[in-house]
């Protein structure tokens, strides 16, 4: 019998749950046992596996998380991982893959493409939105429905108590979270790790929403590049290394110095990676899952479902690797027009 593995690595994001029963009903379509490695690559290095069956996977459809479980075990960065990798992967008598994640999980698929010509495809996954070569990762959307809800109320008790709000969302390396946020929610200003903080426009637009409206919110990306001034008289610890906290706690802690008002840093964290995944967080990955499947039972291995153009198509999973999708710099001059002071 022909046996498919499938696994799910690094954060969770909603839409999993989807892509697993994509990947599912396709295999078993073409006559495959679906197995499931638990916890991301870290089941395939200890051989922790379960069998899939279709009432798993449908009654999970429209759940968040994964059932498969998640880790950010990483087979290259542990001694003699890959070829326990390789070895476990004979020895569960894979015939093919389908690894669902982002950034580190594509890239141990690939690495392990190129390293022992393995039979895997690759479906993307992270609410950061920032996986190359494609144009949609599962989890985000559900996400930014989190994150502008959030921002919503927000501005309900801001608007309240006339008072300055920062909301830092997730988003390490890309903004796509925190600008989508910010225009989806109407929000007075934005930072993003693509972008240096302008701190006079920052100030000139919190103080003309205060004074236009008796409130202001600014949306915060974790990874925002912040400038220089606005990390000076952070806490050091011991070593001489500045504390910085949230880089959301550092712009509020510098709105309340430069306009001398009580600012409330709220730091959205792992909430908004849970929940029910949106509609088209339950439609694409399953979509994306059964081509991932499809190519790989004709022999094309080694690519990414990877959503462009209005169709789901294969790129190398080598284009992927190592690499980031920053917003593009027009996209942040267009939507600059909202956060102009
Ligand atoms: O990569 C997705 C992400 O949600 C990032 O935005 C965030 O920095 C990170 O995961 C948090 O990961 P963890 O669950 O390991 O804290």
């Amino acid at each position: 019998i022909k046996r498919l593995g499938v696994l799910t690595g690094g954060g969770d994001a909603p839409g999993l749950n989807p892509a697993i029963r994509g990947v599912f009903y396709k295999a078993v379509e073409l006559g495959y046992e679906v197995i499931g490695i638990k916890d991301g690559w870290k089941g395939l290095l200890e051989k922790e596996t379960i069998v899939l069956s279709k009432a798993d996977v449908d009654s999970a459809l429209t759940k968040g998380g994964t059932i498969l479980g998640s880790s950010r075990t990483n087979p290259y960065k542990r001694e003699g991982g890959k070829e326990i990798a390789y070895e476990n992967f004979k020895e569960l008598g894979l015939s093919g893959l389908i690894a669902i994640g982002g950034e580190d999980t594509l890239g141990v698929a690939g690495q392990l493409v190129r390293d022992y010509q393995l039979p895997i495809n690759g479906v993307p996954k992270t609410i950061d939105f920032d996986v190359p070569e494609t144009d949609f990762t599962l989890g985000f959307f559900t996400a930014l429905e989190v994150t502008t809800d959030i921002l919503e109320r927000l501005q309900d008790t801001a608007k309240s108590h006339h008072r300055v709000m920062v909301l830092e969302v997730m988003g390490r390396h890309a903004g796509w979270l925190g600008l989508f946020t910010a225009v989806a929610g109407g929000a007075d200003y934005v930072l993003v790790p693509e972008k240096k903080a302008d701190i006079e426009e920052l100030i000139a637009k919190t103080k003309r929403a205060l004074s236009d409206k008796g409130f202001a919110v600014v949306v915060v990306s974790e990874g925002a590049v912040l400038d220089e001034s606005m990390l000076k008289d952070r806490p050091v610890d011991e070593f001489g290394h500045v504390q910085l906290g949230g880089m959301g706690e550092v712009v509020a802690q510098f709105l309340e110095k430069s306009l001398n008002t009580e600012v409330k840093c709220v730091i959205l964290g792992h909430a908004q990676r849970g929940g029910k995944p949106s509609v088209i967080d339950r439609i694409l990955p399953q979509l994306q899952a059964l081509k991932a499947v499809e190519w790989l039972d004709k022999g094309q291995t080694g690519v990414l479902a990877a959503y462009k153009e209005g169709t789901i198509k294969p790129v190398d999973l080598t284009l992927v690797v190592g690499k980031n999708r920053p917003l593009p710099e027009s996209l942040i001059d267009d939507f600059g027009v909202f956060f102009k002071g």
